[in-house]
C-alpha cells in the first residue's frame, strides 16, 4: 500500500493503460484461439464423418464384389461339383487363373478358401492364414491373429436348398487403411494399443495432430483399431503467432500510447506549472495587497476614531461651558458680594469665611467636572471590570446641564447591577455619541415635552440598554444607513456622519456585542446588545 502511494499520478495512470491494454490484448488473442479451436473442431467433425463414409461404402463395394467374385466362381467349370465332390486339385487348377487376376487387381487380397459344408477347410490359393469355421462366423468379419489383422468375406453356396459349402476371400485389414489414406488424404495405420482415442491430441517433432480412431475388432478384450491423423499444425501454429502476434502489437502499441502519455503528462504539467505559478503569483500579490488595504483601513478607522474624539471633545467643550456657566455666574456674584461688602465695610470674618467656603465649592465643582472630561477623553489603554450602571450614570452626568438648559427629562430605568469586562471609556463613548444625537434631535425639532429613556435590562447572559427619545424618528432610509460613515442630515459644521459609525464599531467590534436602531412611538430607540459570556472576573482571568 504504502508502495502504491509512492507512485507519482503520472505512472500510476502509464500502469493502469499498460495493464488495461494487456488485458485487451489477452482477450482479443483469447478469442482469436477459441475461433480456430472453433475451426479444428469442425473440420475434425468433418474429417470423422468423411472416414466413417469411406469406410463403409469401401466396406459395402468390397463384400459386394468378393462375394459376386465368388457366385461367378462357383457357376463357372463346374467347380460347384467340384468342391462336392471334394476334388481340391480341380479346384486349384480351375481357380488359380481368377484368383491371380484378382491378386492382381487387389494386392492385399491375401487368399481365397474353400469349405466343405462342414465348414472344414478343403483348400486355399495365396497365403496361409487362420480363419473362423464359416458354420460359427458371420457374412464377413474381421479376425485378428498375432497383431495381423485380416477381413473375411464368406459366401455360401447351395444345391436345391441345401448347404454345400463356402468361399472365402481373405483381405489384409490395410486395404481399408489404403482406401481411406486415398480418399480422404489423411495418413494412418493399425494399432492394437487401447490408449489411442478417439479425439486425443498428439505432438511428433513440430508437428500436431488429431487422432480419429476406428475399433475395427473387438473379441476377448483385443483391439485393433485404424486410427488416422489430422494435422492441425499450421492452425496450431497460427494460434501460437496469433498470442505472439497480440503481445508484439500490444508490445507497439503500448510504446506509441506510453509516448503520447509522456508527452501529454509533459505538456499537462508544464501547463500547470505555469498555472501554478501565476497563481503563487496572484496569491502573493493579492496578499500584499490584502495587507495594504488592511493598513489602509486601520489608519481610516484610526482617522475616524480620532475626528470622533474631536467631534465628541467640541461637544464636550459645549458642556464644559453649559456646567460652568452657573457656577462662573456665582462665582462672579461671590466676588461682587465681597468688594460691595468691602465697600460698605461690613466684611467681616465670619461672612467672608461663608463666601470663601460658597467659592471654594464652587472651584471644586468646577474642577470636578474638568476632571469628569478628562477622564473621558483618556486613551483606552486596558480592559477593566466595570459597572454597566455607573458609567451610564457617569455619562449621563457629563450631559446633565446640557439637558437641564433645554429641559430634557432623562428617565432612567436601571433593573440590574451589572458588571462588564471591556474599555470603559469606548463604551461611555458609544453611549454618549446616542444620547446627544437624541438631544440634538430634541432641539432641533423644537419638541414639546422632549424626553430621553434610559434603560438596562438583562435578560440570562443577554444585556440590554435601550436609549430612546420622542424626537420623530430617524428619516434615512433604510434605517441601518445612519451607521455608515459620513451620514448626516446635520449642517455641516454640525455634525461628520461618524458617531454612530464609531458606535457600532465599538459596540461590535471591542464589545462582540449588537447595535441596532428602530424608529418607535414618534422616536428613535437605540438597542445595545452586550453578552455575558462568564462572569467578568472570569473573563479577566481569562
Ligand atoms: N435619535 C435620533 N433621532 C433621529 N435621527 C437620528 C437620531 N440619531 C441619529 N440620527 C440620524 O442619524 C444621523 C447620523 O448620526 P451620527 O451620530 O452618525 O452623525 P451626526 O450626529 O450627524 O454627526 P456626528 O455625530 O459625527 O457629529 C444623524 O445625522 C441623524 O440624521
Ligand atoms: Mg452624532
Amino acid at each position: 500500500m504504502r508502495l502504491y502511494l509512492k507512485f507519482s499520478t503520472k505512472t500510476k495512470t502509464m500502469i493502469l493503460v499498460i495493464v488495461l491494454f494487456i488485458l485487451t490484448c489477452i482477450v482479443f488473442s483469447f478469442l482469436r484461439q477459441i475461433d480456430i479451436r472453433n475451426l479444428i473442431s469442425l473440420s475434425k467433425e468433418e474429417f470423422k464423418g468423411e472416414i466413417a463414409n469411406i469406410y463403409t461404402t469401401t466396406l459395402k463395394r468390397t463384400k459386394e464384389f468378393y462375394t459376386s467374385r465368388a457366385k461367378a466362381n462357383l457357376e463357372s467349370d463346374n467347380i460347384k461339383n467340384y468342391i462336392k465332390n471334394q476334388d481340391i486339385e480341380k479346384i486349384k487348377i480351375l481357380t488359380q487363373a481368377r484368383f491371380k487376376v484378382l491378386k492382381e487387381e487387389n494386392p492385399y487380397l491375401l487368399n481365397m478358401k474353400f469349405f466343405n459344408n462342414q465348414g472344414q477347410l478343403l483348400t486355399f490359393l495365396g497365403i496361409k492364414n487362420r480363419s473362423l469355421n464359416p458354420k460359427n462366423a458371420k457374412n464377413e468379419y474381421f479376425f485378428l491373429d498375432k497383431d495381423i489383422l485380416t477381413y473375411h468375406i464368406l459366401t455360401p453356396f447351395y444345391e436345391k436348398n441345401k448347404l454345400l459349402g463356402w468361399i472365402e476371400f481373405c483381405l489384409a485389414a490395410e486395404y481399408f487403411l489404403k482406401e481411406i489414406q486415398d480418399f480422404s488424404e489423411l495418413k494412418g495405420n493399425i494399432v492394437f494399443n487401447k490408449e489411442y482415442q478417439d479425439g486425443n491430441l498428439i505432438t511428433k517433432g513440430s508437428q500436431t495432430f488429431i487422432l480419429h480412431s476406428f475399433t475395427l475388432f473387438d473379441v476377448d478384450d483385443k483391439q485393433a483399431k485404424m486410427i488416422f491423423y489430422q494435422d492441425i499444425t499450421e492452425q496450431e501454429d497460427i494460434i501460437k503467432k496469433s498470442f505472439i502476434e497480440a503481445l508484439i502489437l500490444s508490445l507497439f502499441l503500448i510504446l506509441i500510447i506510453l509516448l503520447i502519455l509522456h508527452y501529454g503528462f509533459k505538456v499537462l504539467i508544464k501547463r500547470l506549472e505555469i498555472s501554478e505559478n501565476s497563481l503563487r503569483h496572484l496569491n502573493a500579490n493579492l496578499e500584499q495587497k490584502i495587507q495594504i488595504e488592511l493598513q489602509k483601513r486601520r489608519e481610516q478607522e484610526r482617522i475616524l476614531m480620532h475626528q470622533s474624539r474631536l467631534a465628541s471633545m467640541g461637544e464636550m467643550i459645549g458642556n464644559i461651558a453649559h456646567q460652568w456657566r452657573q457656577p462662573l455666574t456665582e462665582l462672579s456674584a461671590i466676588i461682587t458680594h465681597l468688594g460691595l461688602m468691602m465697600e460698605l465695610k461690613r466684611l467681616d470674618c465670619e461672612n467672608f469665611k461663608k463666601q470663601e467656603k460658597s467659592a471654594e465649592n464652587l472651584i471644586s465643582y468646577m474642577s470636578k467636572t474638568i476632571d469628569d472630561f478628562r477622564n473621558f477623553f483618556k486613551p483606552n489603554t486596558e480592559k477593566i471590570v466595570f459597572s454597566i450602571e455607573k458609567t451610564l450614570d457617569k455619562t449621563l452626568k457629563l450631559l446633565e446641564s446640557s439637558f437641564k438648559e433645554h429641559s430634557i427629562n432623562v428617565k432612567k430605568d436601571f433593573k440590574e447591577e451589572i458588571e462588564f469586562y471591556g474599555f470603559q471609556n469606548q463604551f461611555s463613548q458609544a453611549i454618549l455619541n446616542i444620547l446627544c444625537n437624541a438631544k440634538d434631535v430634541l432641539i432641533e425639532r423644537k419638541i414639546k415635552n422632549p424626553c430621553i429613556k434610559i434603560s438596562l435590562t438583562r435578560e440570562n447572559q443577554n444585556i440590554f440598554i435601550k436609549i430612546k427619545d420622542n424626537g420623530g424618528g430617524i428619516t434615512i432610509s433604510p434605517v441601518e444607513k445612519i451607521f455608515e460613515p459620513y451620514i448626516s442630515t446635520k449642517h455641516a459644521n454640525m455634525g461628520t456622519g461618524i458617531g454612530l459609525y464609531m458606535s457600532k464599531v465599538i459596540i461590535e467590534k471591542n464589545f462582540k456585542g449588537n447595535l441596532y436602531a428602530e424608529n418607535k412611538d414618534n422616536g428613535a430607540e437605540f438597542t445595545i446588545n452586550l453578552i455575558l459570556t462568564s462572569s467578568p472576573k472570569m473573563q479577566m482571568k481569562a
